[in-house]
C-alpha cells in the first residue's frame, strides 16, 4: 500500500492536502457504486418529452459516518440522468426548492440562448423555469449544473449536477461480426461522476478556507457518483465508463493501477472518429471521456488518477493538485463474464470545420480573473458572432495558472495545439479544453443556432472559482448582415 491520505480536517490537514495527496493503494473500496437513476419522462400532447427536476437541500452519506448536508436534484445529492435522442423535443421543468436563486445549465447542449440556463436565467426560490428545445447534435455524454453568476462553485460543490445523455440511433457505430459499443445503462455502460471534497471532522463540506488555493477548493476526498470508496461489480467482458470531471477545480489523469490499456471512444461532444488505444486520459473540470475497458474474470481493476500533465511554467503545481495520485473506483469482475461484442473500427467521423492554417478570427488571453483584460460584466456583450459562419478562436492562458476554456451552445474542433495537430484525445467534438500555460489552442466552431440578440451565451474558464470571480465573457449570435451592437445587445439584467 502507498502513503495514506493526508488532510483529516483543520488548518494543518488542509495544508497537507494542498501540498499533495496520495491515496494509491490506501482506499478501501467498500461501497457499491450507486448509479444515478434514469430521469422519468412523459410525453405531452405536443409530443415533447417532459422531465421534472427539483433542486433542494438534503442530507447524504458521502462517506461512512455522519451524513453531510448537501443539495441535490430530485434527491439529496447529484441528480437523475436525463436522456434524449437526436430529433426529440424536450421540455424540462426546473423547480427551485433552495433558499436562494439558482439556474440549471445544459453543458454541451446546442440550443437557443434563452433555454441555456446561464446566469441570465435565474430560477428564484419556489419558482419554476421550463425551457424547451429540439436535440440536434451527435450522441454524447453531456451534463447539467447550476450557473448563477458568482455562485456556481458553491452550488455545484454542494451537489447540484447530473448527466444528460444524448443518443443518435441513426449513427450508432456498428461493424462486422456485430461490433458495437457497450450500451446497457448501469450494466455495461456506467456513469462515473468524479468529484473531490474537503470535509470537516463532522463530515460537513468545507467550502472555503484561509489556505484555499489559487484554483478554489481542492479536496482530498474523492467521490464517484456521490460516495467514497466505490466498487462496481461487473458481469460483462467489456465495460464502458462515461467519465465526467464534475469537480470545481481538480484535474484528473485517469488510468488503471496495473497500467492496462483501454480504449477511448468518446469525448465531450460525441464519439471519436476512431477508437484510440491508450493508458491515460486527462480531464480538466467539465470535460468528459468515454472509455471501454476489457476485464479479466475475477481480476479486480482499480481506476486511478495519476499526477496530471499541467504543462510547463505552472507556478505552483501543488496548489493545482499536480502531484496527486488518487484511487477512484474498483471494478470487480465476476468469475465468469458474459462475452461482449468487439468494438467497431469506425465510430463517428465528422467533417473538418476548417484547416489548421485558417486565419484566426478572435483571440482570447486568459489571465487572472479576466479574459483580454476584462472581467465578466452581466451588462456587457463582448462580441457578436454571425449565424452560419465558422470562426477560428485562439485561446491562450498567459498567467502561468491552471485554466480551461468552455464555450456555450457549440461543440468545437481543436485545430491545433501550439501549431501542431491535436492529439487523438482532442480529435473529436469538444466543448471544454484544458489550456496549458502559454500554449495557444486554435478552435473552430460554427454558430448556427437562432439566438435573439438580447440573451447572450457564455464562454469561460470552468475552474469554477475563476468563473465566479469573472473569468467569463458573453456573446450573441446575430443573423447574417445584422449589425452587432444594436439595441437589445445589452441585456440589462445584471
Ligand atoms: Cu459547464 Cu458555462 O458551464
Ligand atoms: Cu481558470
Amino acid at each position: 500500500a502507498g502513503a495514506v491520505a493526508a488532510g483529516t480536517g483543520g488548518t494543518l490537514g488542509w495544508w497537507w492536502a494542498a501540498a499533495g495527496t496520495d491515496t494509491a493503494g490506501a482506499v478501501e473500496f467498500d461501497r457499491r457504486l450507486p448509479i444515478p437513476p434514469p430521469a422519468k419522462a412523459h410525453h405531452d400532447a405536443g409530443g415533447r418529452k417532459v422531465f421534472h427536476l427539483r433542486a433542494a437541500p438534503g442530507s447524504h452519506r458521502l462517506r461512512p459516518g455522519r451524513p453531510t448536508a448537501t443539495w441535490g436534484v430530485n434527491g439529496a445529492y447529484l441528480g437523475p440522468t436525463l436522456r434524449a435522442a437526436r430529433g426529440e423535443t424536450v421540455r424540462v421543468h426546473v423547480r427551485n426548492g433552495l433558499p436562494e436563486a439558482t439556474s440549471l445549465h445544459w453543458h454541451g447542449m446546442h440550443l437557443p440562448a434563452r433555454m441555456d440556463g446561464g446566469p441570465h436565467q435565474p430560477v428564484e426560490p419556489g419558482g419554476t423555469w421550463s425551457p424547451t428545445w429540439t436535440v440536434d447534435q451527435a450522441a454524447a455524454t453531456l451534463w447539467y449544473h447550476p450557473h448563477p453568476h458568482g455562485g456556481t462553485a458553491r452550488h455545484v460543490y454542494r451537489g447540484l449536477a447530473g448527466l444528460f445523455l444524448l443518443d443518435d440511433p441513426e449513427a450508432e457505430p456498428t461493424g462486422p461480426g456485430g461490433a458495437s459499443l457497450p450500451s446497457r445503462y448501469g450494466v455495461d455502460d456506467i456513469p462515473v461522476i468524479v468529484q473531490d471534497k474537503h470535509l470537516d471532522e463532522d463530515n460537513q463540506l468545507v467550502e472555503s478556507h484561509p489556505l484555499t488555493s489559487e484554483v478554489g477548493v481542492l479536496g482530498d476526498v474523492i467521490l464517484v457518483n456521490g460516495v467514497t470508496g466505490p466498487y462496481l461489480p461487473a458481469g460483462t467482458e467489456r465495460v464502458r465508463l462515461r467519465l465526467l470531471n464534475a469537480s470545481n477545480a481538480r484535474i484528473y489523469r485517469f488510468g488503471f493501477a496495473d497500467d492496462r490499456p483501454f480504449t477511448l471512444v468518446g469525448t465531450d461532444g460525441g464519439l471519436l472518429p476512431t477508437p484510440h488505444r491508450t493508458t491515460r486520459v486527462q480531464l480538466s473540470p467539465a470535460e468528459r471521456a468515454e472509455i471501454v475497458v476489457t476485464l479479466r474474470p475475477g481480476q479486480r481493476a482499480v481506476l486511478r488518477s495519476f499526477p496530471p500533465d499541467l504543462g510547463l511554467n505552472v507556478w505552483d503545481r501543488r496548489f493545482a493538485g499536480g502531484d496527486d495520485t488518487l484511487d477512484i473506483l474498483e471494478i470487480r469482475p465476476n468469475r465468469t463474464l458474459e462475452p461482449s461484442p468487439r468494438l467497431p473500427d469506425e465510430l463517428a467521423a465528422a467533417p473538418a470545420l476548417a484547416d489548421r492554417d485558417t486565419p484566426v478570427d478572435r483571440r482570447f488571453a486568459l489571465n487572472g480573473f479576466a479574459i483580454n483584460g476584462k472581467s465578466m460584466d452581466m451588462r456587457r456583450i463582448d462580441f457578436a458572432a454571425t449565424r452560419g459562419v465558422t470562426e477560428i478562436w485562439e485561446v491562450t492562458a498567459t498567467d502561468g495558472a491552471q485554466h480551461n476554456f468552455h464555450v456555450h451552445d457549440v461543440q468545437f474542433q481543436v485545430l491545433s495545439v501550439d501549431g501542431e495537430p491535436p492529439p487523438p484525445e482532442l480529435a473529436g467534438w469538444k466543448d471544454t479544453v484544458h489550456t496549458r500555460p502559454g500554449v495557444p489552442l486554435r478552435l473552430a466552431m460554427r454558430f448556427d443556432d437562432h439566438s435573439d440578440a438580447a440573451v447572450p451565451y457564455m464562454y469561460h474558464c470552468h475552474v469554477l472559482y475563476h468563473e465566479d470571480r469573472g473569468l467569463m465573457g458573453q456573446f450573441v449570435v446575430v443573423e447574417p448582415g445584422q449589425e452587432p451592437g444594436g439595441p437589445g445587445t445589452e441585456s440589462g439584467d445584471g
